[in-house]
C-alpha cells in the first residue's frame, strides 16, 4: 500500500521569521503521525533555516523549482546541487503556475526531472488541464501530453522514484476543488498510462497526489479514492491548524479506508 504523502507548496508566502513559527506549529501537529509522509516546500530564502528547525523531525523538506543545469551563467537561478545542500529531498517540478507565468515547456521540465533523479532528489512533476480545456473534454489528452512528454526517456528505475500531482488549473486558489470522482477518474488513467509504458510492478509503487484547492474537510473524501495517494496542498499549507488537520485526516481514513 502507498502510504498517503501529504505536501504543503507555500508558494511565494513567508519570510524566514513568519516561516519559523509555521514550522513550530507544524512540527508540534503531526509530531505523532507515522502513516503519513508529510513535506513542506518553503520558498528558496527559508530553506536553510526551515531545514534546520527541522533537526531531528519526521517532516520532509522540498523546494518549489530548480533549474536543470548543476551550475552556470543563468542569472536568477538556483541549481539541483544548492537545493540538495540545503537539505531538500523533494522538488516540485512543472508547476502550472510555473508553466503559465514563466513559459516553462514540457521539454525543460523533463530536463529538470533528469537532473533531480541524478541528484537523488524526489521530483513532484505537476499535471493538469485548465478549465477551457475541461470543458472541450480535452483534458485526458493534455495530461497524456504532459505525462509523455515531461517524463520521456526516463527507465523504469527512474520513473519509480518520481512522484506525480494532478493539478487541474481551475481547482488552484479559487476554492473549486476537483470531485472525488473528478480526481478518481484522472488519476485511474495517469495509472493507466504508467502501466502501459512501465508495466504493473512499476505503475503501483508511484504516487499520484491531486491538488487544488484542498482542505481539512475535503481531505478524507479525495485520499479514500483507490488512486489518490496524497495532497499537493497550497493556501491551507500556510497555517499550521489546516495543514495539521489535513495530515490528521488523511492518516486516519488511509487506515480506515483504504486499508479495508
Ligand atoms: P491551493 O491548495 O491553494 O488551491 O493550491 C494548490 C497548489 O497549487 C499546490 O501546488
Amino acid at each position: 500500500m502507498r502510504k498517503p504523502l501529504i505536501a504543503g507548496n507555500w508558494k511565494m508566502f513567508k519570510t524566514t521569521e513568519e516561516a519559523l513559527s509555521l514550522v513550530e506549529g507544524i512540527r508540534a501537529g503531526v509530531h505523532k503521525v507515522t502513516n503519513c509522509t508529510v513535506v513542506i516546500c518553503p520558498p528558496f530564502t527559508a530553506l536553510d533555516a526551515v531545514a534546520k528547525a527541522l533537526k531531528g523531525s519526521s517532516v520532509d523538506l522540498g523546494a518549489q523549482n530548480m533549474h536543470p543545469q548543476t551550475e552556470g551563467a543563468y542569472t536568477g537561478e538556483i541549481s539541483p546541487v544548492m537545493i540538495k545542500e540545503l537539505g531538500c529531498r523533494y522538488v516540485i517540478l512543472g508547476h502550472s503556475e510555473r508553466r503559465q507565468y514563466f513559459g516553462e515547456s514540457d521539454l525543460f521540465i523533463n530536463q529538470k526531472v533528469k537532473t533531480a533523479i541524478k541528484y537523488s532528489l524526489i521530483p513532484i512533476v505537476c499535471v493538469g488541464e485548465t478549465l477551457e480545456q475541461r470543458e472541450s473534454k480535452q483534458f485526458l489528452e493534455v495530461v497524456k501530453k504532459q505525462i509523455d512528454c515531461s517524463l520521456a526517456d526516463l527507465t523504469k528505475e527512474d520513473i519509480a522514484k518520481v512522484v506525480l500531482a494532478y493539478e487541474p488549473v481551475w481547482a488552484i486558489g479559487t476554492g473549486r476543488t476537483a470531485s472525488p470522482e473528478q480526481a478518481e477518474q484522472m488519476q485511474s488513467y495517469i495509472r493507466r498510462l504508467l502501466n502501459e509504458k512501465y508495466g504493473q510492478d512499476v505503475a503501483q509503487k508511484i504516487w499520484i497526489l491531486y491538488g487544488g484547492s484542498v482542505k481539512p474537510d475535503n481531505m478524507a473524501a479525495l485520499i479514500a479514492k483507490p488512486n489518490v495517494d496524497g495532497a499537493l496542498v497550497g493556501g491551507a499549507s500556510l497555517k499550521a491548524e489546516s495543514f495539521t488537520e489535513i495530515v490528521l485526516n488523511a492518516a486516519k481514513e488511509s487506515l480506515v479506508g483504504k486499508a479495508s
